[in-house]
């Protein structure tokens, strides 16, 4: 475009020079005569000559160079930083177009850097595990990130430019936002949102925005998800709830039959041996309650402190069966065991045996008279396989996740007849993973259920 311009521009002068030097030539020419007239020619043509050639330099060393520097100072302020100019080796112009090449590439970097700076701002912003919004100080919403609009639906076209009260329905925003500008201090409130059906407790944080000269400009809002806070915060609720309600129960049932005995009953000697019973039967329920919440609180604290031996499982398993043998066999229930021969691996003893003993009277438990239990274990490269399956019961399929739950019980007076806490199978889940192993649950009503838990050989 320069080029052709320029070229246009340098014709155009040649042809008016041209045009002068020949009328001069007709205007002169005729007053002369002989060598005269031969003279004046020849100087015309040599002063037309001089006055192109010096002409076309100053096109080629001013002219040229400064209409290509106005081309890309046009392009500069039109934004296109990629624009350079051609330098001439040598010429007065050179340092110009250096220097307005100098600019273009100072304002390119300057340019580049500030979209990178954004970029990240952008990132870091959208990328906030937390919903912001920014008001400027006429309540006018500039800027929404990407947590905010998965929390409030729609997009940021739908939010950015209008007031905050018009797009926001909650009125604890409204007075969060309009207690930030009051007391141009920080400010909190709560609301719950509805978001895929799922009730999402969300804490509001409002902060003023204050420039260099202490004027308020406007206010961030924050928006914390804080539904896991509260679920933690209703499980320990419901716990010690649970907990009082589970040791109430024996504490007024051991209050009330002493009383009885203290208001008379102890004289009938048939009376009292049947009150004592029930008192000493409660007792071990507190008891059980207590060593259970122990063990679960010890379970539970940070660095469950497991000692790790090598456990020869036929050594192992004589204990267990010892122990369940004789409970299985007062209520007539058949306990069987199949065992792959030299089993080893690695784990906490006492622990594991604390597993496999609340799975197996677990199983006595919950089948009847005349039923069966069994444990089998067996191995392969990686992990051992302990099952303890039973006859019994079972578990409706809407309980089966819950029943690792700390006292969830299917049927909390058949469990209380057992002597059950409601805290076994939640003992067991801890060790069990505290192994790195995990507790699969198969059962079927009045048929019976099958826990398996496996266990790594290497962790
Ligand atoms: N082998 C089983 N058969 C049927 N139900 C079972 C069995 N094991 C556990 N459950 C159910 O799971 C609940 C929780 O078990 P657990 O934590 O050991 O507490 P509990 O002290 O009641 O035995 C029991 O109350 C019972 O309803
Ligand atoms: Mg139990």
């Amino acid at each position: 475009m320069g080029d052709g311009s320029k070229g246009n521009l340098f014709l155009r002068y040649t042809v008016m020079m041209t045009s002068v030097f020949i009328l001069m030539g007709i205007v002169i020419v005729p007053f002369t005569t002989g060598d005269e007239q031969f003279f004046v020619i020849f100087a015309l043509t040599i002063a037309y000559i001089i006055l192109l050639v010096l002409m076309y330099h100053l096109f080629e060393n001013y002219v040229k160079p400064i209409r290509a520097s106005i081309n890309v100072t046009n392009e500069l302020v039109k934004g296109n930083y990629n624009v350079r100019t051609y330098v001439k080796p040598a010429g007065e112009a050179q340092q110009l177009s250096e220097l307005i090449n100098q600019l273009a590439r100072n304002l390119q970097e300057m340019y580049i850097q500030e979209k990178m700076q954004g970029s990240q701002w952008k990132t870091v912003i959208n990328n906030m595990e937390s919903g912001l919004m920014l008001i400027d100080e006429r309540g006018y919403v500039h800027l929404v990130n990407r947590k905010f609009l998965q929390l409030f639906g729609e997009n940021s076209l739908h939010y950015i430019g209008y007031l905050y009260y018009d797009v926001l329905a909650h009125k604890s925003i409204h007075r969060v936002v309009q207690e930030t500008f009051l007391y141009e201090e920080k400010m909190t409130g709560a609301i719950t949102l509805s978001i895929e059906n799922q009730k999402h407790h969300i804490e509001v944080v409002g902060a003023p925005v204050i420039n260099d000269v202490k004027e308020l400009k406007g206010a961030v809002l924050v928006f914390h998800d804080i539904t896991d806070l509260k679920r933690v915060e209703q499980m320990r609720k419901d716990f010690v709830a649970n907990v009082s309600h589970e040791l109430k129960t024996p504490i007024t049932s051991i209050r009330g039959f002493s009383e009885t005995l203290l208001d008379g009953a102890m004289e009938d000697e048939k009376l009292c041996k049947q009150f004592l019973d029930i008192i000493l039967k409660e007792s071990s329920r507190l008891q059980a309650l207590v060593q259970d919440l122990l063990e679960l609180s010890k379970l539970e604290k940070e660095e469950l402190q497991l000692s790790k031996k090598m456990i020869h499982i036929d050594e192992w398993i004589t204990n267990i069966t010892t122990l369940i043998e004789q409970q299985a066999n007062n209520k007539s229930i058949s306990f069987k065991v199949n065992l792959e021969k030299g089993i080893s691996f690695y784990g906490d003893p006492d622990r594991l045996q604390q597993v496999v003993l609340n799975l197996l009277y677990n199983g006595i438990n919950y089948t009847a008279e005349g039923g069966e239990i069994s444990l089998q274990i067996s191995s392969d490269k990686d992990a051992v396989r302990i099952k303890v399956a039973d006859t019994g019961i079972g578990i409706p399929e809407d309980s089966i996740h819950r029943i690792f739950e700390r006292f969830y019980r299917v049927d909390r007076a058949r469990s209380r007849n057992t002597g059950g806490t409601g805290l076994g199978l939640a003992i067991v889940k801890h060790i069990v993973e505290a192994h790195k192993g995990k507790i699969e649950v198969e059962s079927e009503v009045n048929k019976g259920t099958t826990f398996t838990v496996i266990l790594p050989k290497e962790w």
